[in-house]
């Protein structure tokens, strides 16, 4: 018995809407889960030398949280052991939610194997919780786009497919950057007019992505309240930011917490071009990278395989 998923890399906050809206990627990692005798783990592709292959594994941890969650005999399938296989097919510690790929992927996998006990939006509030931010894990899980809050009701979530069939265009920088080390360097508080400067663009944005408006996603993915911090991490994301625009962009945002960087484009072609200007954009600054145009993905993990 055993279950894959295939789960979305997403690229979170697009700007404006920090820690709240989240996009998933056509671009993705698998899970496999199986019931065993004890705990094997098996990471390939990215990060296969890098990953814990222990209890110290996240998608471990996230299984272990929920294990505990659930009635004994729920959950007697697994409390032997398991066998997991992370096939990472997108990078990690990029801005590109490999954790909540890897999270959200061995939730539903551990679901499906114990006969369903929890509904997605179950699934949803325990890897919020583990996650810390429900923007990536809301997006894997449900793929389009997603608005997610957090709340003492749970995490309260919508999400909706664009009209247009937009190309998103990612420059992947050559360095890591952990999503803990990109918050450390955010101020704990900010000032109204940066709040109300956020506010409004994140609502514009939402707006705009929903009805298709794509001339006013520049101004619309303008954001106050991180990436201008982060700049002190990523010195060059300026001058990758105007290489995107001037390349014909519609709007250009870091991706979640860095140091990806994601131009959304009208079309393949344009996605190339954007791509290769701010490759050369971060090349000049003295960063290797490299590029891809993805689209976006409207169905979020599903599962792929099973026997
Ligand atoms: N919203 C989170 C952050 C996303 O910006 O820190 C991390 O991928």
């Amino acid at each position: 018995m055993f279950v894959t998923v295939q789960v979305p890399a997403t690229t979170a906050n697009l700007g404006s809407g920090f820690d709240a809206v989240g996009v998933a990627l056509a671009w993705h990692s698998f899970v496999t889960l199986e019931p065993y005798d004890n705990l094997v783990v098996e990471v390939v592709g990215e990060g296969e030398k890098e990953i814990a292959k222990n209890e110290n594994n996240i998608a471990v941890k996230a299984l272990r949280t929920l294990l505990r969650q659930l009635p004994e005999d729920v959950v007697k399938p697994l409390s032997k052991g398991f066998r997991l296989r992370l096939e990472n097919r997108f990078p990690i510690t990029r801005g590109l939610g490999s954790s909540a790929a890897a999270r959200v992927g061995v939730l539903v996998a551990a679901n499906i194997l114990l006969g369903e006990p929890l509904t997605l939006e179950q699934i949803l509030k325990l890897a919020t919780e583990l996650e810390g931010h429900p923007d990536n894990v809301a997006a894997a899980l449900f793929g389009g786009i997603v608005v997610a809050v957090s709340s003492e009701e749970g995490v309260t979530c919508v999400k909706f497919s664009p009209p247009l069939d937009f190309r998103i265009a990612l420059l992947v920088p050559d360095f890591a950057l952990e999503t803990r080390k990109a918050r450390e360097v955010l101020p704990s508080t900010v000032s109204r007019a940066d709040a109300v400067y956020n506010l409004s663009r994140a609502a514009l944005l939402v707006a705009a992505l929903a009805t298709g408006q794509i001339d006013r996603l520049k101004v619309a993915m303008q954001d106050k309240l991180h990436q201008p911090y982060r700049q002190s991490l990523m010195p060059w994301l300026a001058e990758v930011f105007e290489a995107a625009l001037n390349a014909g962009a519609l709007g250009v945002h870091l991706s979640g917490a860095g140091p990806t960087v994601a131009a959304w484009c009208e079309d393949e072609s344009k996605g190339e071009a954007v791509a290769k200007a701010m490759c050369q954009s971060l090349r000049a600054a003295g960063i290797d990278g490299y590029w891809h145009v993805v689209s976006l993905d409207i169905q979020g993990a599903k599962v792929v395989q099973r026997g």
